[in-house]
């Protein structure tokens, strides 16, 4: 008679998607990324910032906001009293997507099915940290924080709101400074991450 092996290892399902983040291919954009950039910082911190996607710099280093927008952003936190190594800083979108201009690779905004796909991993690291706040830097963080493709930030801009048993505090996108049109637009979008940050810091108590 023939035995029809079924141990419990050849029993086990495939996996349909690997877990690790590097390994991902919920969306075409690790084709042409160097790497996945997962968030950084203490899992007991209290805020988490949650960008865009990796820039160029970020790509290249395997760490989120360490290019230009970084350097904003660095200013705003220690502006607003905010120790960057005291907050968890992740992005929406973990690969960097990009198109070629001459010789430089500029940043593309995810479409809306990048940004649904890689949501299993802010909600992974949400799980693992579970700020008291998360601070959602531009419309693109805010609507993966919310999983709602429809909130703008003129919306929820002015003041923060709870959202799933935590504070969410939208402001702009710091690279949004760098590329205001002249030096007033510029300060003021600015002012409004300090503002922001410094109200997550109040909302801690
Ligand atoms: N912009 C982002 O949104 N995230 C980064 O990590 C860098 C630039």
């Amino acid at each position: 008679a023939t035995t029809i092996d079924i141990t419990p290892e050849r029993a086990q399902p495939q996996r349909a998607q690997p877990d690790s983040l590097d390994q991902c291919r919920r969306c075409e954009l690790w084709r042409d990324a160097t790497q996945a950039v997962p968030g950084i910082g203490p899992t007991k911190a209290r805020i988490m910032l949650v960008g865009e996607q990796p820039g160029d710099q970020e790509d290249l280093q395997g760490l989120p906001f360490v290019g230009p927008a970084g350097a904003v952003l660095d200013r705003a936190l220690a502006e607003a009293g905010v120790e960057r190594g005291a907050v968890y800083l992740t992005n929406a979108v973990k690969h960097f997507k990009w198109e070629l201009r001459g010789k430089r690779r500029l940043h593309k905004t995810p479409a809306q099915r990048e940004v649904s796909a890689c949501h299993v991993w802010l909600e992974q690291e949400l799980a693992k940290v579970r700020p008291e706040v998360v601070v959602a830097l531009g419309a693109t963080a805010l609507k993966s924080v919310l999983q709602d493709s429809g909130t703008t930030m003129g919306a929820v801009m002015d003041a923060p709101f709870q959202h799933q048993g935590r504070w969410v505090v939208a402001v702009y996108h710091p690279s949004f400074v760098l590329r205001a049109r002249d030096e007033d637009s510029r300060r003021q979008a600015y002012e409004v991450i300090v503002a922001g940050l410094r109200a997550a810091l109040r909302l801690l108590g």
